[in-house]
């Protein structure tokens, strides 16, 4: 009896071990899902045409930009911008430049995805302070912009909705990519007022 007790209690710790060793290899390897976004290029914003003109009293900038998913290192789930109400918003300090629709992606387990989109706006007032601050930034080539992508819970339920928000902080205009930080937002309320039922 107290033999076999004890070739139960062995077979016990080996199996704890392997799972113990499985599990730190697993972790070491793998790697939650990131979100990056790039600002490939812009137009609307030349320092002397449109930024420092004074012919120019409202801006009408276009930014073309790349979200991308990085999900190479995650082996457990699909990573997804979701639903078809996702936007993007493009602030400089604050100010609003531009936004975009953005198409529901994925990017599958061990897979990286990317989608361009186009954010713009049409007669933003940006203060001359910050049309200074951004020509000379532009002209040096280190200006930078913030971007907040924002894609509204598809499958509320009738008490609460989770959004998906990333933030994606000094996204360099012609630059690489910023990563961006993700977090799920709780609304406690769904977006659709007023059942049909
Ligand atoms: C933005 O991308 C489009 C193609 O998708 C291209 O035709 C356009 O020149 C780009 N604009 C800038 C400012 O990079
Ligand atoms: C962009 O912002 C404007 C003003 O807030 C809004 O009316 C418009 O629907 C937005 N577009 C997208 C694609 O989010």
């Amino acid at each position: 009896m107290a033999k076999q007790m004890g070739a139960w209690s062995c077979c016990l710790a080996v199996a704890v071990t392997v799972g113990l060793i499985a599990l730190v290899v697993f972790t070491a390897i793998s790697k939650r899902p990131t979100y990056s976004v790039a600002i490939t290029g812009v137009a609307g914003l030349d320092p002397a045409a449109d930024l420092l003109s004074a012919s120019r009293p409202t801006l009408s900038p276009v930014f073309n930009l790349t979200v991308r998913i990085d999900n190479a290192h995650w082996w457990l789930s699909t990573a997804c911008v979701d639903g078809s109400l996702a936007t993007a918003a493009v602030t400089y300090r604050d100010a609003f430049l531009g936004n975009s629709s953005i198409p529901e992606f994925c990017a599958g387990k061990g897979k990286v995805r990317e989608r361009g989109a186009r954010a713009w706006s049409h007669g933003v007032d940006l203060p001359r302070l910050l049309r200074d601050q951004l020509a000379g930034e532009l002209a040096a080539g280190e200006a930078a912009v913030d971007v907040e992508v924002m894609a509204p819970d598809q499958e509320c339920n009738d008490y609460h909705c989770v959004d998906m928000v990333l933030t994606c902080s000094q996204a360099k205009i012609g630059g690489g990519p910023a990563p961006c930080k993700m977090m799920y937002e709780n609304v406690h309320h769904p977006h659709q007022e007023g059942s049909t039922d």
